[in-house]
């Protein structure tokens, strides 16, 4: 459709329901097609989507590889409103002089937040504690009763020191008086690590040593199954486990395990492998808090990111510079 005296406007496929004050300021850049329905789209029905499309918003559900990209020749820029872009094959995009585009720092303390809250449920069994209540089963006080771990003054450990990971620290430290230790593949400079206490260790130390250990580490083929049955057997008796990054992270079958035979004391997870399926046996389990992908889940903050996606598209295309790239090097557009 083309509008009196305005030039041709790219076309911009929404993958997903956004809030309608986004739509609006992208309606004044792009022809928008949207996905009404808010449908988890297939491979194939994206790609027909995408059809003749300039641009595509996502979210961390649609795929975008290779494939895609060669049945989608038109497709110039892939910006997403997540932080974790293990659903983009940057390097297929970035061959094919494909922008793309995440959605950092925005989210960052709101997603620390929900990691933190899920450490706590865990450590002090308050979804266990509720559901038992719900059922009518209190009858009296009892001094052991719901018993759980201390949170305040115990060993946070994290794997993954980035933006939210040191936020997580920060909150340990700073709030709770924890002992914060951490593994990351590259250390953080002396200036980052002192005001949080935070020492780097070896993984093998930290699974050993921390009471409560939280993930905040990218999703790659490098980190798949970083946590499975092996470093479930090297942690603390009596340890929580926190998993706000990714499913895929952890082997879902092998900490049912630890937690069935209380290897491990409870775990609190906002993300699963092959979400939104769960493994049935986490279903069962008391001692695990369940949340559904929520990690970022804030009103201003979901807001936040998907404006900045709106923001790196609008940059894009009209020649100024998309403030979170991820491959700028493919600028200007093709
Ligand atoms: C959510 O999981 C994100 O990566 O933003």
């Amino acid at each position: 459709m083309s509008h009196a005296g305005m030039p041709h406007r790219p076309r911009l496929l929404i993958a997903r329901r956004i809030f309608p004050e986004v739509l609006e300021r992208l309606r004044t850049h792009f022809e928008l097609r949207v996905n009404e329905a808010d449908a988890a789209w297939s491979a194939d029905e994206l790609i027909a989507a995408l059809q003749d499309c300039d641009a595509v918003f996502v979210t961390t559900g649609e795929r975008i590889d290779a494939a895609l990209l060669a049945a989608c020749p038109r497709l110039r820029a892939v910006c997403s409103m997540a932080v974790g872009y293990n659903n983009i094959d940057l390097e297929a995009c970035t061959r094919a002089g494909v922008l793309v585009s995440n959605a950092p720092d925005v989210l960052t303390e709101t997603t620390a937040d929900l990691g933190f809250a899920l450490m706590l449920a865990a450590a002090r069994r308050m979804s266990e504690a509720e559901r038992w209540l719900r059922r009518g089963e209190w009858q009296r006080w009892s001094v052991e009763q719901f018993c759980g771990q201390d949170v305040h003054g115990a060993t946070l450990g994290i794997l993954g020191m980035g933006r939210i990971g040191q936020a997580i620290a920060r909150r340990g430290a700073l709030g709770f008086g924890m002992r914060v230790i951490y593994h990351n593949r590259s250390r953080l400079p002396a200036a980052q690590e002192a005001p949080l206490g935070a020492r780097w260790v070896s993984k093998l130390e930290l699974l050993r040593e921390a009471d409560h250990l939280v993930l905040v580490l990218p999703y790659s083929p490098a980190s798949h199954h970083a946590v499975g049955a092996a470093e479930l057997a090297q942690m603390k008796p009596g340890a929580t486990l926190t998993n706000i990054a990714r499913g895929g992270i952890v082997d879902d079958a092998a900490l049912a395990e630890a937690l069935r035979g209380g290897r491990i004391t409870a775990a609190g997870l906002d993300v699963f492998e092959g979400e939104p399926a769960l493994h049935p046996a986490l279903l069962e389990l008391p001692n695990v808090v369940l949340t559904p992908h929520i990690g970022s889940a804030s009103r201003p903050t979901r807001l936040a990111m998907a404006n900045l996606a709106a923001d790196n598209l609008i940059a894009a295309f009209t020649g100024g510079p998309p403030p979170t790239a991820l491959n700028p090097q493919v600028l200007p557009l093709r």
